[in-house]
C-alpha cells in the first residue's frame, strides 16, 4: 500500500559536495534537484501528503555563507516552481516559524501559501524555520490560554484536539519516515507526527538519491507489517 504521508530529511548535501570537491552550496543546488523530481513523482502516484525537512532552527548556525546559499535557493524555488505546482493541484504549507525568515523569502513563501490554498491535490509540507519540540511547545501554550481563559476544560483535551493545534492540522500522520546519507536520526524533525512512522534510512546521499531508488522505499514500506502497538498473531 501507498503511504498517506511520506517525510523526508533530505541529508548529505554536504557530504556530497565534499565527495566531488565542489562548494556547499552547489551540493545544496544539485539537493533541490532531487528535491524536484521527488515532488513530481510523489504528486503523480498519488501520495496524499509529503513532508521535506528544508531549513531547521539550528540551521541559522550553519556559516553565513551556507545560510545565505540556502536562503537564495528557497527563494528560487518558490519562485521558479510555483506555476508547476499550481498547475499540478499542489497545495504548500510551510511548517516552522516563517516570521523569522528574511522578509522577501517570508513574502514569497507566504504567496506560494496563499496561491496554492485551494488546491486539493499532493499537500506539500516544506518545513523552514522548523523544530518539532518549538511545534508541540506552541501548541502547549496555545492550548494553555485557552484554558487560563475558560475556553476549554482540561477534559477537553484529547490527541485529536491537540494535534488541530501542530503546524500539520488536519492532515493524517507520518506513515514512512526517509532519511538520506545514512544517518539514523530523527533531529527533531515532526517528532508528534512520527509517533508510529515506519523509517527508511538509504545509504545514498541526498544528491544522488532518485526516483528509482523511492519507487523501492516505497515498495519495502508497502511490505512492512504496521501494528501500531497492537498484536497481529
Ligand atoms: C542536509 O544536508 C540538508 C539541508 C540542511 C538542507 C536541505 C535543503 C535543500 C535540499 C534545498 C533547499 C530547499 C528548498 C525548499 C529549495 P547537509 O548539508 O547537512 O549534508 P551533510 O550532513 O552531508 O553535511
Amino acid at each position: 500500500m501507498l503511504p498517506r504521508h511520506v517525510a523526508i530529511i533530505m541529508d548529505g548535501n554536504g557530504r556530497w559536495a565534499k565527495k566531488n570537491a565542489l562548494s556547499v552550496a552547489f551540493g545544496h543546488r544539485k539537493g533541490v534537484e532531487t528535491l524536484r523530481e521527488i515532488i513530481r513523482y510523489s504528486s503523480d502516484s498519488g501520495i496524499e501528503v509529503l513532508s521535506l525537512f528544508a531549513f531547521s532552527t539550528e540551521n541559522w548556525n550553519r556559516s553565513q555563507q551556507e545560510v545565505n546559499a540556502l536562503m537564495q535557493l528557497i527563494l528560487e524555488y518558490f519562485t521558479s516552481e510555483i506555476d508547476e505546482l499550481n498547475e499540478n493541484n499542489v497545495r504548500i504549507r510551510i511548517l516552522g516559524d516563517i516570521s523569522g525568515l528574511p522578509k522577501r523569502q517570508r513574502d514569497t513563501v507566504q504567496a506560494s501559501m496563499d496561491t496554492t490554498a485551494d488546491n486539493i491535490g499532493m499537500q506539500l509540507n516544506i518545513a523552514l524555520n522548523y523544530g518539532g519540540k518549538d511545534e508541540i511547545l506552541d501548541a502547549v501554550k496555545v492550548i494553555s490560554k485557552l484554558v487560563l481563559e475558560e475556553k476549554i476544560s482540561v477534559d477537553d483535551i484529547d490527541e485529536a484536539m491537540f494535534e488541530e493545534h501542530l503546524y500539520t492540522a488536519g492532515q493524517p500522520p507520518v506513515d514512512l519516515l526517509i532519511r538520506t546519507s545514512g544517518e539514523m536520526r530523527i533531529s527533531n524533525f515532526m517528532l508528534y507526527q512520527c509517533a508510529y512512522a515506519e523509517m527508511i534510512f538509504p545509504k545514498t546521499l541526498w544528491p544522488e538519491y532518485t526516483v528509482e531508488e523511492y519507487k523501492s522505499d516505497l515498495q519495502a514500506f508497502a511490505k512492512r507489517e504496521r501494528r501500531f502497538g497492537g498484536r497481529n498473531l
